[in-house]
């Protein structure tokens, strides 16, 4: 994503953009996320918010990108020609920068695990994954530190170097892969004993387990998974070539996101009772089970670090978008500062990100508000600053923007989208979000 880029062809605009949209926010957190508030009820809960809030507000963020096509901390006095507008490309930005704070903690995990597995892969006695303890792992503050240390690092020098390019060429074959191994370890995981309760579990939505922070969180998982409000699809869009169609892309999007998120939860929900874990078992959910999983096939241990590498990879496609935001508001179109400023943000980063890690071990005691301080970071992004900005796209959208302009890169509407999406993002979005917001106090 280096700033004079556009994307030749549709295809490679929705390639670069699900990279960016697709990583943990399905893989690590939606299982979590789900195993907490009620399983299938927080699933039923997704769909309806990602399908009816995400999927609108997505086409709004890519109408603007595509009407505005300059970074975001200035798009908005672009369009609007109200210069204190731009606080909402600020507001994005600052969630991004904390976003990938904590970010890096999951991403560090993965790393740690990759180091892990292989050197059990190198001694002879120790070929079992189930020597894998995720306890003892991530209670030990220098390792998670030292992972998260070489998640930031790797991110920073792919941006430096610019080789975003090559890794969305990459993300070609790396994320179909992934699919077809997370397609794997559902079946294996669909064979164990007290499989359907685990399938009943995430797929039967029950009325009495929805809760009014499950809807909270619900509505913040589909903004943390389609990256809403974080200006990062606005960006993208920003780039996209003159024939690309918003709807399809974002649609496409939106259905990968869904099918990814389903298919974690049925990587690991069927396999829990197997293993005596129950759902609630929080942020470490994914990294618990799956080598148990793993541990069940042949040659389990190479499946398992080959899919730790995609899941690194899915990890990165991410980080690499939440660190170019920041750094393409500072550089600001001018590459020479970009090694300078993308060492400074990542630096800022890791120190932001270490009390974040440490809330698994040194600091796990300290809690407050939504938990300890990674919960805190995690709510203040995913609860506060995604739907703040949103909250600010639509208005500008709905309230400012001329709506034949926006028709206009709304692009050919054969099924005659245009007027309800826009009542929708003029009307009723507004009004949802602030709803959410006053719940959310009480
Ligand atoms: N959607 C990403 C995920 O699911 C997380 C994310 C939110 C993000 N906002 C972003 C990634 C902006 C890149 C840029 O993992």
């Amino acid at each position: 994503m280096s700033n004079q880029s556009q994307w030749k062809t549709s295809t490679g605009f929705i390639l670069a953009s699900a990279g960016s949209a697709i990583g943990l926010g399905a893989m690590w957190k939606f299982p979590y996320m789900a195993g907490i508030y009620g399983g299938g009820a927080f699933l039923f809960l997704f769909l309806i918010f990602t399908i009816f809030v995400g999927l609108p507000l997505l086409i709004m963020e890519f109408t603007v990108g595509i009407m505005g096509r300059t970074y975001t901390t200035r798009i908005y006095s672009k369009l609007t020609g109200k210069k204190w507008l731009n606080i909402i490309g600020w507001n994005g930005n600052l969630a991004v920068f904390i976003l990938f704070g904590f970010y890096s903690v999951i991403g560090g995990w993965i790393v740690i695990y990759i180091g892990n597995v292989f050197l059990q892969l190198l001694s002879v006695e120790h070929t079992s994954l189930t020597q894998i303890k995720f306890e003892k792992i991530i209670s030990n503050p220098w390792l998670t530190v030292l992972g998260q240390g070489i998640f930031i690092l790797l991110t920073m020098i792919i941006v430096m170097l610019g080789v975003e390019k090559g890794l969305e060429k990459a993300s070609k074959i790396m994320m179909p892969l992934l699919f077809v191994f997370l397609i794997i370890v559902v079946a294996k995981s669909l064979t164990l004993d007290g499989a359907l309760e685990g399938v009943r579990y995430i797929l039967q939505p029950r009325i009495e387990d929805i809760s009014v922070k499950g809807v909270l969180f619900a509505l913040g998982q589909s903004f943390f998974t389609l990256s809403l409000g974080t200006t990062g699809m606005i960006t993208y869009a920003s780039y996209a070539p003159k024939e690309m169609t918003i709807k399809s892309s974002a649609i496409s999007i939106v259905i990968m996101n869904i099918l990814v998120s389903v298919l974690a939860g049925l990587a690991i929900f069927p396999a829990l009772k197997t293993f005596g874990y129950a759902p609630q078992e929080g942020p470490g959910l994914l990294f618990k089970v799956l080598p148990l999983v793993f541990n069940q096939m042949g040659f389990g241990i190479v499946f398992y670090l080959i899919f730790l590498i995609l899941f690194l990879f899915a990890a990165l496609t991410s980080s690499i978008s939440l660190l170019e935001l920041n750094v393409s508001n500072f550089t600001k179109n001018d590459n020479t500062k970009r090694k300078a400023i993308s060492v400074i943000a990542s630096i800022l980063v890791f120190i932001i990100s270490i009390p974040a890690t440490l809330s698994f071990s040194s600091l796990s005691g300290i809690k407050f508000g939504a938990g300890t301080i990674f919960d805190n970071m995690d709510f203040i992004v995913s609860n506060i600053l995604m739907p703040l900005g949103a909250l600010g796209t639509t208005l500008v959208v709905g309230q400012l923007l001329d709506k034949q302009a926006l028709k206009e890169s709304f692009g050919k509407d054969k099924f005659k989208l245009f007027v309800p999406w826009y009542i929708l993002i003029k009307y009723m979005m507004p009004i949802i979000i602030i709803l959410v917001f006053i719940v959310q106090l009480f």
